[in-house]
């Protein structure tokens, strides 16, 4: 049977990933070192006969070695998410995101294996000042610690020789949805819950683009990658998205207030530079070389949120999303 081992399983995507393989009867092995204490995001999937956590480091590369067999997908998630704590945890973003990836691919390097899929990020392309939308073969800029790692992981894979398995790189867009591991922190669900809960919430670089894309539209974008022939993947790079799903924040703002009447709110759109990312991408190689279209649009994603917070009636005050270790 087919195994899928997730590191970073445990986190904001992993866990909708693996609620969306095991509901397909996929065998899947979550590896991840719990660094926000975020072991009741999987504790619901402990009952199933499909699935095993280990607790383990990316960069304990013997452990995850011993579990790989030629039936294996390796599907790399973890490490710091986000400019913010790649900033704040500087030393450790770049011992696990640059330093730890690469040194795992390098002991993966000579093993028999399905597929390693390396979750990248949109974030490369940084600062565009084109209004193209771009795509896979535009030039990167990435402004962040966080995207330069990925940029020099990306490079490091094309450049992997002699291995007997299929690597591909997925650039996500900037994710919203919800999980068992929310992230609050991510634009349009903190604006959600910001603007629900009527709180003074100060928006920089609000002409900015950016692609958004659900959860679970990752998760299906994941299985497509693993179920397609490897001679449409082969070390190749993927944006993953969609181009509607392109907007300014000041855009998501106003989509966020249609849905959420104020008498009077408490947004303030700043005139000053926090995160000069810029970019609209285009999503047309995946749409094309593997069939592959997304399900979920940013409207739906504000009216999930808003009905989350409604449901729990705020008892949950547990706002997750990756601000401290
Ligand atoms: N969330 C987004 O908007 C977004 C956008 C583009 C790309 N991505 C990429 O998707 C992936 C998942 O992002 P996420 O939002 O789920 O992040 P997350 O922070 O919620 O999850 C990361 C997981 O990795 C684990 N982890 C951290 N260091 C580890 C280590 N050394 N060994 C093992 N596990 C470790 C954490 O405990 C956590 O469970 C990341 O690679 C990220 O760069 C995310």
């Amino acid at each position: 049977m087919e195994k899928n081992i997730i590191i970073g399983g445990a986190g904001y995507i992993g866990t909708v990933l693996i609620d969306y393989l095991l509901k397909k009867n996929k065998q899947v092995i979550c590896i991840d070192s719990l660094i926000y204490k975020n072991r009741f995001a999987i504790s619901s999937f402990k009952k199933k006969k499909n699935f095993k956590f280990i607790k383990a480091d990316l960069r304990s590369s013997k452990i995850i070695k011993k579990l790989i067999d030629k039936n294996t997908n390796v599907i790399i998630l973890a490490g710091l998410v986000g400019d913010p704590i790649t900033k704040k945890y500087f030393k450790l973003a770049n011992s696990v995101n640059k330093v730890g990836i690469d040194n795992l691919l390098n002991s993966l390097s000579d093993l028999n294996f399905k597929k390693l899929l390396f979750v990248s990020t949109c974030s490369n392309y940084g600062l565009s000042k084109t209004n193209k939308l771009l795509d896979e073969k535009s030039k990167l800029n990435p402004i962040s610690k966080y995207a330069n790692d990925k940029v020099f992981i990306e490079k490091k894979i094309l450049k992997l020789k002699k291995i007997n398995f299929c690597p591909v790189i997925l650039r996500f867009a900037t994710a919203f949805g919800l999980s068992k591991r929310m992230r609050f922190d991510l634009t349009i669900n903190e604006f959600v819950k910001e603007i629900y809960l009527n709180k003074s919430l100060e928006i920089y670089d609000f002409d900015t683009y950016r692609p958004y894309c659900h959860t679970i539209d990752f998760a299906r974008a994941i299985d497509a990658v693993i179920k397609s022939d490897n001679k449409f993947v082969y070390k190749e790079c993927f944006n993953v998205g969609n181009k509607k799903n392109n907007f300014q924040k000041k855009a998501i703002v106003d989509l966020i207030l249609k849905k959420i009447k104020l008498k009077k709110n408490n947004i303030k759109f700043v005139n000053k530079s926090k995160d000069r990312r810029n970019y609209r991408v285009n999503f047309n190689k995946i749409e094309k070389k593997l069939k592959f279209k997304t399900k979920y649009s940013v409207n739906y994603g504000i009216k999930e949120i808003l009905k989350y917070l409604n449901q729990t009636k705020l008892k949950n005050k547990n706002f997750y999303g990756n601000y401290k270790i």
